[in-house]
């Protein structure tokens, strides 16, 4: 079912309430979410990006109660990801001769993905514009490694629209589309979420593109993502919101996060979290165990702190599984400008807090002072210490 966005363009992607996980079981959802396809029809009728396959289907058959699907003068295709991408196989098949706009490397994408030799692609990069009559123009805008190589953004004139793709949305399912429908908490929440698990890897690139894009002087009326809320009102206070995110952005928090095998590595993330409370009160402090927490939701306070504590128990010379898993997502999102302290309990071999230090480097981590390590289970004279070393870290 269309509805309509502005004049002559109207959304037609599909709203997923019930969607509980994105990029396979790598990001879980609270909110839903949805893939934003856009149908404009000015005196060229086009398309911009589809849906997911499992929902490709009924993403033509709604298509075609719309338009005669032989009346698409073109499809851009702002990116290659099958959760934009799924439905064209279905889709060509109906119209094989239709254009395909996008870029150089999404062609590659596509072909990659789908039986695509045959399809009708016209690559398009920054620069380039088609007249698509009424007096307005669809420029094409490169967005690459935002999020992946082949991204591509794509503004209509006149309507004053960007079209960002992945850029500037949300996992969250608004049934009335905007961002001012929209319940505010949340839509700050998970615009949040979005940017620092999807978005914050490229924080450096995205700051050049939004400078690219502030210079390009394009009125803006209306920012259109893939996926989430439209940006109708004010859109460019999602872009200050990237700006500050992509800055070094921290607040006075500090994040305990741990897994705990007989609880002795459970009692030092406790006592940590305690001490802070009482000698820096004008801190925030938050205290996850990673096996009992989202870790999408885990990153986003870690996104906010300027310090984090980690603790695993020594486990077969090593830490446990979870924490391992957990610090290999810490690495992929980029973190900048955070100090690191880590901590565990052991009854051998004793090689967790090093191993923790070690991959807390590799994430990017300052890792000023040695850990703080407890043989069997923390005593007295350890709580002592661990006091003495929290004022060091702090
Ligand atoms: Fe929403 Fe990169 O796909």
């Amino acid at each position: 079912m269309r509805k309509n966005i502005i004049n002559n363009v109207s959304w037609v992607g599909f709203l997923d309430w019930e969607l509980k996980n994105f990029h396979g079981e790598d990001f879980k959802l609270e909110h839903g979410s949805s893939q934003n396809a856009y149908l404009v029809e000015e005196e060229k009728t086009f398309l911009i990006d589809t849906v997911y396959r499992p929902h490709k289907c009924e993403f033509v058959e709604n298509l075609k109660k719309e338009i005669d699907l032989n009346k698409l003068d073109f499809i851009v295709v702002n990116h290659g990801e099958v959760d934009h991408s799924g439905a064209l196989p279905a889709l060509i098949k109906e119209i094989p001769s239709v254009p395909i706009y996008c870029s150089a490397l999404a062609k590659n994408s596509l072909q990659g993905q789908y039986d695509a030799k045959d399809w009708n692609f016209n690559i398009v990069k920054t620069g380039d514009e088609i007249e698509v009559g009424n007096g307005k123009k669809l420029k094409f805008l490169d967005m690459k490694m935002l999020h992946w190589p082949d991204s591509m953004a794509t503004y209509l004139t006149g309507d004053e629209i960007l079209f960002s793709n992945d850029a500037f949305g949300q996992h969250f399912a608004v049934e009335e589309l905007f961002a001012d429908k929209a319940d505010k908490n949340i839509l700050e929440e998970e615009s949040l979420k979005y940017f620092v698990n999807i978005l914050n890897p490229f924080a450096p690139i995205l700051l050049k593109k939004i400078n690219e894009i502030k210079n390009l002087n394009l009125p803006l009326k209306i920012i259109a993502p893939s996926h989430g809320a439209i940006w109708r009102e004010d859109p460019i206070q999602i872009i200050e919101k990237y700006e500050e995110w992509a800055n070094f952005y921290s607040e006075n928090q500090i994040t305990i996060v741990y897994d705990t095998m007989w609880n002795g590595t459970k009692k030092i993330a406790h006592f940590i979290a305690s001490q802070i409370g009482l000698k820096y009160p004008e801190s925030s402090v938050k205290l996850f165990n990673i096996s009992k927490t989202d870790k999408n939701s885990i990153m986003v306070e870690i996104f906010k702190s300027r310090a984090i504590i980690v603790g695993s128990p020594t486990v077969n010379n090593s830490i446990l599984s979870s924490v391992a898993g957990f610090l290999e997502f810490l690495k992929q999102l980029k973190f900048k400008n955070k100090s690191a302290l880590a901590f565990g309990c052991y009854g051998w071999s004793g090689e967790s807090v090093k191993i923790l230090e070690d991959r807390l480097k590799e994430a990017g981590f300052l890792v000023k002072e040695q850990g703080i390590k407890c043989l069997w289970n923390p005593k007295e004279e350890d709580f002592t210490k661990i006091s003495e070393k929290i004022e060091q870290f702090i």
